[in-house]
């Protein structure tokens, strides 16, 4: 009998730590902030989320860049892969929440901003409308006076947009497209289809002000991105118990590597959606 799906698809261990944060740089390199410009950060009593927070990255890095007395609380299932408390700048909490189940009394409309960002191999379409209705929840009606309602900002990397580009017509992609196939059917978390769906489901949910920022990476950007996510097919494998794909990786990743040497990478489309939780809105039970 094959071993039951894992409750989250990676590690949390030093290897996928070190993926996670390489790819916050890459990300922000990508996009050129870590909060949306059209967001209000100079209040000194912002109370900012960050939802499934991992490694706690994108919380030390706006730690730098929003005024020292903002509460930032990094939200997640499970602290395995954040640093230890002393570590933490000290206006960095960290505090469980499961983003399927109701929100505590005390979180509720508790924030001026919200974050959140790759969850595409976390959630499945069905969980998206109850997820964003419970993100939405967390925010406050009343921030940033006198220019009402919060924000929600959501960064994603469409899976559904995966292609193979390559810098050399002669380089070689089989062994990139074999990598594909053994890994995406080993949990149908890994095919999400939601992530472009995003800008109109913030519309459904209430919020207004939404933009949509898409951006697909200059070749050398999205090599280099390209490069940190190959650690995920082993970590994918060793997380699932899955001895055959581990095997088939065995052979395969040097091919891999060769064809990434030759300049093929997979590339896929990025999101940040943004969109402001206006007055008006009713919260709506979770
Ligand atoms: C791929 S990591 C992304 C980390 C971080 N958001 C980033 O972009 O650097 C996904 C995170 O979501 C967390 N997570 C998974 N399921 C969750 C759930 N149901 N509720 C809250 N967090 C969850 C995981 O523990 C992990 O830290």
């Amino acid at each position: 009998m094959a071993p039951a799906a894992p409750e989250y698809v990676f590690t949390r261990d030093y290897l996928d730590n070190n993926r996670i944060n390489l790819q916050h740089y890459l990300w922000t390199e990508l996009f050129g902030y870590v909060i949306h410009p059209k967001i209000p950060t100079d209040d000194p009593h912002l109370k900012i989320a960050d939802v499934g927070t991992g490694t706690g990255v994108w919380l030390t890095s706006l730690s730098n860049l929003v005024p020292k007395s903002a509460q930032l609380d990094g939200l997640d299932i499970s602290f395995d892969a954040a640093p230890p408390a002393g570590s933490l700048p000290p206006n960095v909490t960290l505090r469980k929440w499961n983003v399927k189940e109701a929100i505590p009394l005390e979180l509720t409309e508790a924030y001026d901003f919200v974050h959140i960002r790759n969850f595409a191999f976390v959630l499945q379409d069905g969980d998206i409308p109850g997820v964003l209705r419970r993100l939405v929840r967390l925010i406050s009606e009343s921030a940033n006076q006198p220019e009402p309602g919060g924000y929600l900002q959501w960064g994603e990397a469409d899976v559904a947009s995966f292609r193979i580009e390559k810098v050399r017509a002669d380089a070689e992609t089989d062994a990139l497209r074999e990598l594909l196939q053994l890994s995406q059917p080993q949990d149908s978390r890994l095919s999400p289809k939601w992530v472009s769906g995003l800008p109109r489901l913030f519309s459904t949910e209430g919020l207004d002000l939404i933009e949509a920022d898409v951006r697909d990476a200059p070749p050398h950007l999205a090599w280099t991105t390209h490069q940190c996510n190959l650690l995920v097919h082993e970590l994918l494998a060793r997380q699932a118990g899955n001895q055959h794909a581990s095997t088939v990786l065995q052979a395969l990743m040097p091919r891999v590597v060769n064809e990434t040497m030759q300049g093929s990478y997979w590339a896929f489309t990025r999101y940040t959606v943004v969109g402001r939780k206006p007055v008006a809105t009713l919260a709506k039970d979770a």
